[in-house]
């Protein structure tokens, strides 16, 4: 791209000033929807799960869902399964986040600060984990040690959402969509790093949503006054005439780079 002196926007770097990344959020939206769909499959005895039904029915308890972590993917994933009519309990380390979420869902979800003690806590009794965690610019953290995973209930499932940037869960690998869950100490493991992959219609619909604003006013605009007018857009430029203009991206290259403001 580089020796075609193409222009390269990435996705992952179009970020706005609150540090929101609006090319990606779609993305989250689908996976944390996806997330419960498939929890709700593996539950099935047929899948080696522990044969419960999420929502539960009137004398009978409904399963309980352990979110780690509120973010797109968390509050996603929650709004379905709640909607469903599990018991969902919510973990992050952003109290903000929690607050908002107790507002907006209407104390539907139970939330608590996250720590090793309360997510082995909440581990423990769920029927299905998960993980929605991330740190910008870094790996994963690992919340949940193999020891919390073996001493899950047998057949409860884990959906590792986080397993593109390494995974929430210290037992879980990425698998694919063709072979997409394994078991380790009797409980099943999902860890699909493309979920959104599994429903192409939806994603690409919402992805294109996301970027055709961007599409518009590149197209009218022209690339270098749209940048200009719109912050978001101009952190999204990683290649231009030649050169790199993304620092982090050079430096994992280790080649030189030219800030893109700088540029003719
Ligand atoms: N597998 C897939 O197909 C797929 C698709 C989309 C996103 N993802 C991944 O899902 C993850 C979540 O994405 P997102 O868009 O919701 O991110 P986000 O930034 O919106 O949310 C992440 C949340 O994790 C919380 N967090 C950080 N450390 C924590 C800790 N120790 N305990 C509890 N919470 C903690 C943050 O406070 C934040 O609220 C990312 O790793 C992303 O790459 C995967």
């Amino acid at each position: 791209m580089l020796n075609r002196g193409i222009t390269g926007i990435a996705y992952e770097t179009v970020q706005d000033g609150e540090g929101r990344l609006p090319l990606l959020a779609p993305m989250s939206e689908v996976a944390g929807r996806m997330s419960v769909q498939v929890a709700m499959r593996f539950l099935e005895t047929d899948y080696g799960g522990r044969g419960v039904l999420l929502s539960g029915v009137p004398g009978v308890p409904p399963a309980d869902v352990v979110i780690l972590g509120c973010g797109i993917v968390g509050f996603n994933a929650a709004k379905i399964a709640v909607g469903l009519g599990a018991h969902v309990t919510m973990l992050d380390i952003n109290h903000n986040r929690l607050k908002y979420i107790d507002d907006v869902l209407h104390g539907n979800v139970i939330t608590v600060y996250s720590n090793p003690v309360t997510v082995q806590r909440a581990v423990s009794y769920a029927d299905v984990v998960i993980g929605a965690v991330l740190l910008a610019g870094a790996r994963a953290p690992v919340l949940v040690t193999e020891k919390m995973v073996s001493q899950m209930k047998p057949g409860s499932v884990i959906i590792d959402v986080s397993v593109d940037q390494g995974g929430s869960v210290e037992t879980t690998r990425p698998t694919t969509h063709a072979e997409p869950v394994y078991k380790l100490h009797n409980v099943i493991h999902y860890g699909v790093p493309n979920i959104p992959a599994a429903v192409p219609r939806t994603s690409t619909y919402a992805l294109t949503n996301a970027v055709l604003p961007y599409i518009r006013t590149m197209a009218s605009k022209g690339l270098r006054k749209a940048a200009e007018e719109d912050s978001a857009l101009a952190l999204g430029i990683n290649l231009a005439q030649g050169v790199l203009t993304n620092e982090a991206v050079a430096a994992a290259f280790g080649m030189g780079w030219k800030s893109w403001q700088d540029m003719a």
